[in-house]
């Protein structure tokens, strides 16, 4: 059968996203979660419902908790029609994906269960129909990653030399410093080959993170500017107006270096810093960033002691909605010195950008909800406008919007009618007017990529262990500061003022976003 009759009425497929996915068990390994309830079963629901999935399919949810393929059927019918990104759900969709979804009960450390799942897997009622691949996705507590691929193998769940027989996804975090990361990877690969390891990080499935390389080397005009001749410095950016809410007990561990930091913004940092790839394929792209890690030299701590900020939030509101101070959220330690705000201002000392600061922040419980990178050019050369103040030219800038509102913007300067006088103007280009209004969910396009075995959409071994060995940097220093409060930010506000000193002491200034209102 093909996979339109899956879905009776299979409306066009997502556009320019592979296709040939092949018959596939899939197991979720924590599979009542919160993660697979949220993204990963609306995330497959919409696959079937843009015909990416073959007829012969199945999801095996595994958990701990008893419950019957139909009790699981119901729940996760529940949560879909509350989290899907497209409403109505489809009814005659969701019926033919969900017969193919079956529950098994299993402890994540206990060998047996996962000498029961092979079993299990055999038998599937389809099983005549299922071809010979299997998908098993990590989506638990970081602590059951290793065991659980350990289980597989000792299960013959697992290959190293089975050519994409058997693949694994592992959420995030991916180790908790350089150290664990070096374990896990060394636990992973005794089990699986690096290819058919996938590791997410859920940015590299947007579209607008994807389009970076679109707009970098598939353009003749940016990529010749790009460089420390005409770049003065670059910000990255990912402010979230949420506070920590439920995640009070990881977050208050991890911190947002380890949050954010390690993972969402050096993918957008690597994009935006990386030299041209020798082709597309997976490992050209993947070698480039992590060039561009290898690039940094380890941060002493004495730069760090200057470069780096980190900071709290304290109690407010923001909208209507009243936050608590971070020390006061639920399962958080209330002499916690867990940063909800990092900055740090980076060099990559290769040929392209020596001289050339990145600047990258990130937190909770921020004036805007938004993602960008801002590329801010050098001033032109004076001899022209400089002699008087209201001949002022400034700097032109590129402002790059990862979400929400996705859109490019150019600025440049141009006469005031009737002045002799410079303003800047803008250029923009808007996902929403200029494509159709489909922008498919991150996990959407990294499970068919995962499925059919495409890696340029996740992290590397190598690559996930660079970027620990500077944050660890940060941990280090953090470590042997004898401190007992972190400075704190007025929760609504763009965080600490020694984030805006870290700019303005090099006589920068961080753009401000569309999102604040004035
Ligand atoms: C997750 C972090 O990886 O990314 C969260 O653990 C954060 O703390 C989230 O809120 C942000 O993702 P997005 O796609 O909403 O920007």
């Amino acid at each position: 059968m093909s996979s339109a009759d899956l879905v009776p009425s299979c409306p066009p497929m997502i556009s320019n996203a592979p296709t040939g996915v092949p018959p596939t068990a899939a197991v979720i390994f924590g599979a009542t979660g919160d993660l697979t309830h949220r993204k990963i079963i609306p995330a497959f629901y919409h696959l079937a419902k843009n015909c990416l999935l073959p007829d012969d399919f199945a999801i095996i949810g595994f958990a701990r908790r008893p419950k019957t393929d139909d009790e699981f059927r119901k729940d996760l019918e529940e949560t879909l029609r509350k989290f899907s990104h497209t409403q109505p759900v489809d009814d005659k969709v969701w019926k033919k994906l969900s017969a193919r979804i079956y529950y098994f009960q299993g402890e994540l450390d206990d060998a047996e269960a996962y000498k029961r799942l092979a079993q299990k897997l055999k038998n599937l009622p389809e099983s005549a129909k299922i071809g010979d691949s299997y998908l098993f996705y990590l989506a638990t507590a970081p602590t059951y990653f290793g065991a659980a691929a350990q289980n597989l193998a000792a299960a013959g769940l697992a290959s190293k030399n089975d050519g994409g027989r058997y693949r694994l996804i592992v959420e995030k975090p991916f180790g908790e410093d350089l150290k664990s990361a070096q374990e896990l990877n060394r636990t992973l690969q005794s089990a699986f080959a690096e290819k058919d390891i996938f590791r997410i990080d859920h940015y590299l499935g947007k579209e607008t993170v994807q389009n970076l390389i679109y707009f970098r080397f598939g353009n003749s005009i940016y990529e010749p500017l790009w460089n420390r001749r005409y770049i003065d410095h670059v910000q990255i950016t990912v402010a979230e107006q949420v506070g920590v809410e439920s995640r009070g007990g990881y977050y208050d561990q991890a911190g947002a270096a380890r949050d954010m930091l390690q993972n969402h913004l050096f993918q957008l940092f690597t994009l935006t810093a990386m030299e041209p790839p020798a082709s597309l394929d997976a490992e050209s792209i993947r070698d480039e960033k992590v060039k561009v890690l290898r690039s940094i030299s380890t941060p002493t701590p004495e730069y760090l002691q200057k470069n780096v900020v980190r900071a709290q939030y304290g109690g407010g509101y923001i909208g209507n909605k009243a936050i608590p101070a971070y020390r006061q959220e639920e399962r958080v330690d209330h002499q916690s010195l867990t940063e909800t705000f990092v900055a740090v201002r980076f060099e990559v000392d290769n040929w392209r950008w020596h001289g050339v600061p990145f600047y990258l922040r990130t937190g909770k419980a921020l004036a805007a909800q938004f993602t960008e990178i801002n590329i801010h050019f050098k001033r032109p050369p004076s001899v022209l406008f400089a002699a008087s103040a209201d001949k002022k030219i400034h700097r032109n800038s590129l402002r790059i919007r990862i979400q929400p509102n996705e859109s490019i913007s150019i600025n440049f300067n141009a006469k005031i009618p009737g002045k002799d006088e410079a303003e800047l103007v803008n250029m923009d280009f808007s996902y929403k007017s200029s494509f159709a209004n489909y922008l498919p969910e991150a996990y959407e396009r990294l499970l068919v990529d995962a499925l059919i075995g495409e890696s340029t959409l996740f992290t590397r071994a190598d690559e996930v262990e660079q970027a620990w060995r500077l944050v660890d940097s940060l941990h280090d220093l953090w470590s042997k500061q004898k401190i007992k409060d972190l400075p704190l930010y007025a929760c609504g506000s763009m965080g600490p003022v020694e984030s805006d000193l870290l700019l303005e002491r090099d006589g920068r200034h961080w753009t401000r976003s569309r999102e604040l209102k004035s």
